[in-house]
């Protein structure tokens, strides 16, 4: 049996990543091996994102990038995979003659049938959304890893329909994988020297499974299952809704020293009018009162948000309002986007998109600058202290530099001559910068 070469490409999130990994097994089962090049490949697969305008540009620019590739090698396949494939649908094929096939985020099972059709000349697709697809029996190729942490994705889809998301219109309905999976995937990635898990999905906080005895399991019960298999065995999660961030989350991560102290909880703007229309579903009170909770049960917890600037009708005040806010609860780290309009959502379908660019942008630099204020001061608040590192290999600067990092995900480097990757270090932080702890191995 002759093996066939796979090259993929990913733009986007996470569960983007983590799909590619899915993916790269399916075709495996097809007899594909992968490349790192894309002028190796037999089959070359662009997993794409919607999520913003800039991130549907890049990947217009690779394809541009890619034709002159298929002019070389005119028995290449092109597949387009991912929301973009979702958001477009046949429209896509047309658009581009050198892309060969298209397949959605609940597809990939048949990427086989739809590759021989296309090598047999035919413009293939399928982006049917399913209400069952979790790919649970899959066991992904872990790509790009570095032994030690992993993607385990525990639900596909959202239903919560953020007025300015594409996510509802792309992935679908929401729908939860069978634990006893995730738990066995875990287990298998520990005994094979994985250190660091992160459980991926839309909205975790509203992982649910029914099982046959007619009781349900929910995250939090989910995340101490799988914070059960061992203590070396660390657990991250993303991404949670802050409406559905319940107190048995906060119990389970504090009565768990493996599972990370790390909440990322996205707040997108610090003015009730502006959540009101983003359709968030919560206050600026409220998500300040959880703030609290995890802060009272969780002393040593680091939070990440994500903030939009420029939503529709955003005044200067709601603006005022994101800054105080950040200011209130003090973030180590965000994700700050410009507003970008994204077809068939709720914003495009009732609202304006009417704050000026160059208004947005200004806005989103200042909300980047006082991040990066907060980012250091939060920095500067570690310097003496003692942190526990999980090495991830050697630092971006020197061989010997150690990098890893610590529960909060905060990146710490150090000297070190015997530690290997996936090992644990106790660490004094000496000094920082705003993106980086500085210190000695104890
Ligand atoms: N424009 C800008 N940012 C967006 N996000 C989601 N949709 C948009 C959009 N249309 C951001 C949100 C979300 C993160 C993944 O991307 O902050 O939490
Ligand atoms: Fe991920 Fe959303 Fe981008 Fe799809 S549109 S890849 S779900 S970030």
């Amino acid at each position: 049996m002759q093996h066939k070469k796979l090259y993929i490409e990913t733009y986007g999130c996470q569960m983007n990543f983590s799909d590619s990994e899915i993916v790269a097994s399916i075709m495996a089962g097809d007899h594909y091996t992968m490349t790192e090049q894309a002028k190796d490949a037999n089959v070359i697969l662009i997993n794409t994102c919607s999520i913003r305008d800039n991130a549907e540009q890049r990947v217009w620019k690779r394809l541009r990038e890619l034709k002159s590739l298929k002019k070389k090698h005119s028995d290449v396949q092109i597949g387009v995979i991912g929301c973009m494939a979702e958001r477009f649908k046949e429209a896509m094929l047309e658009m581009q003659p050198e892309v060969d096939f298209i397949a959605g985020p609940d597809a990939y099972r048949s990427l086989p049938e739809l590759i021989a059709a296309s090598t047999a000349g035919q413009q293939t697709a399928n982006v049917m959304l399913s209400e069952e697809e979790t790919y649970d029996d899959i066991q992904p190729v872990r790509l790009h890893s570095n032994g030690v942490s992993a993607f385990i994705s525990i639900m596909r889809g959202c239903e919560n329909f953020c007025a300015y998301c594409v996510v509802p219109f792309t992935r679908g309905k929401e729908r939860s994988r069978n634990p006893q999976t995730i738990l066995r995937e875990a287990t298998d990635l520990f005994n094979n020297g994985y250190r660091e898990i992160t459980l991926l999905g839309q909205n975790v906080n509203s992982y649910h499974w029914n099982q046959d005895d007619g009781t349900v399991i929910r995250f939090p019960q989910l995340i101490s299952m799988v914070a059960a298999i061992d203590p070396l065995l660390r657990i991250r999660f993303t991404t949670s809704h802050p409406k559905d961030l319940s107190d048995d989350l906060i119990q389970a991560i504090a009565q768990h020293r493996n599972i990370c102290r790390s909440i990322h909880l996205a707040v997108q703007s610090g003015s009730n009018r502006i959540l009101q229309k983003m359709n968030r579903k919560y206050t600026r009170e409220y998500y300040l009162e959880r703030i609290h909770a995890i802060r009272t049960a969780i002393p040593d917890c680091a939070i990440s948000t994500d903030i939009i600037a420029g939503f529709c009708d955003e005044t200067e005040q709601d603006h005022q309002d994101t800054l105080s806010l950040m200011r209130e609860v003090r973030f180590d780290y965000a994700f700050m986007f410009k507003y970008s309009e994204r077809p068939d959502t709720i914003a495009a379908k009732k609202f304006d998109d009417n704050v000026p660019d160059e208004v947005k942008s200004r806005r989103l630099e200042e909300i980047i600058a006082l991040q990066q204020e907060l980012s250091l001061q939060s920095n500067k608040n570690d310097v003496g202290k003692v942190v526990e590192v999980l090495v991830e290999g050697n630092s971006r600067k020197s061989a010997a530099q150690i990098m890893g990092r610590d529960s909060r995900n905060k990146v710490v480097v150090f000297d070190s001559q015997e530690l290997k990757t996936g090992d644990y270090a106790d660490v004094r932080i000496t000094r920082c910068t705003s993106a980086t702890l500085i210190g000695d191995e104890l």
